[in-house]
């Protein structure tokens, strides 16, 4: 198997990026992946969560704070990215770095309106649009989310998944739980996909393919995008 590296990046806070990257780190260690997780945010979030993780995957889970070019030799073969919520030069590395970067967007104004600028910087690193696919958290019938999927499809923004929002993430976060085991099977159902749809992106990509757009338009996204309509 490829090495994934994966970076998950908005520059609008609080809008699930940790979670994502923690729950990405959690299904590849279940399935008996080493982790590479390096927390580029300040705030420590991810490295505070992984470290409740640690008793459960004490060899195969390394949590660093930093990343260098060099982690591409990284003997994991997961390497999982958790940045600020900014475009600073840390962020932008891990731009460069990252084979896949998960965006995640909440259906406001300010989750959508700076991804031009992140865009543009990933363009600079050589990235592909499709690289950078968003992922939309907690979109539901509400007028906001309308506009959202407007703003969305006017911009053409590769969509790689839906995740509802989960009333028990912040219980689990508050106990030092490992939070996808306290998802009911049905709700880690979106992150599973996402997982799987990032491992053929990656090989898509390593043999040479480089729209991957594809990847991350599946049916049940159609569907959802026409019911919003
Ligand atoms: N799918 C979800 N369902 C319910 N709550 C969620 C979900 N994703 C994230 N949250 C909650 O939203 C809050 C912000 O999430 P998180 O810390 O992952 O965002 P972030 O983008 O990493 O924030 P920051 O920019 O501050 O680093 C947390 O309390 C988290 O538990
Ligand atoms: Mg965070």
């Amino acid at each position: 198997m490829s090495k994934i590296a994966v970076a998950v990046l908005n520059r609008k806070g609080g809008v699930g990026k940790t979670t994502v990257s923690v729950i990405l780190s959690e299904i590849a260690l279940v399935r008996h992946n080493r982790v590479l997780a390096v927390d580029l945010d300040p705030s420590r979030n991810f490295s505070d969560a992984l470290g409740f993780m640690k008793n459960y995957f004490r060899n195969s889970l390394r949590v660093k704070s930093t990343l260098e070019d060099s982690d591409a030799d990284a003997p994991e073969e997961w390497i999982v990215i958790d940045c600020p919520p900014n475009l600073d030069d840390d962020s932008k590395h891990a731009i460069d770095f990252a084979d896949i970067v998960i965006v995640p967007v909440r259906p406001d104004f300010f989750s959508l309106s700076n991804l031009g600028i992140m865009y543009a910087a990933a363009k600079k690193s050589g990235k592909e649009k499709s690289q950078l696919p968003l992922v939309k958290v907690g979109y539901d019938s509400s007028v906001m989310t309308k506009i959202a999927n407007q703003l969305i499809s006017e911009r053409d923004y590769p969509v790689a998944e839906e995740l509802p929002l989960h009333k028990h993430i912040p219980y689990n976060i508050t106990s030092g739980r490992v939070w996808s085991t306290g998802l009911i099977a049905r709700s880690r159902q979106p992150y599973e996909r996402l997982y799987e749809k990032i491992l053929t992106a990656v090989d898509r990509l390593n043999s040479g393919v480089t729209g991957i757009n594809e990847v991350w338009t599946d049916r049940k996204e159609d569907e959802a995008e026409d019911a919003d309509i």
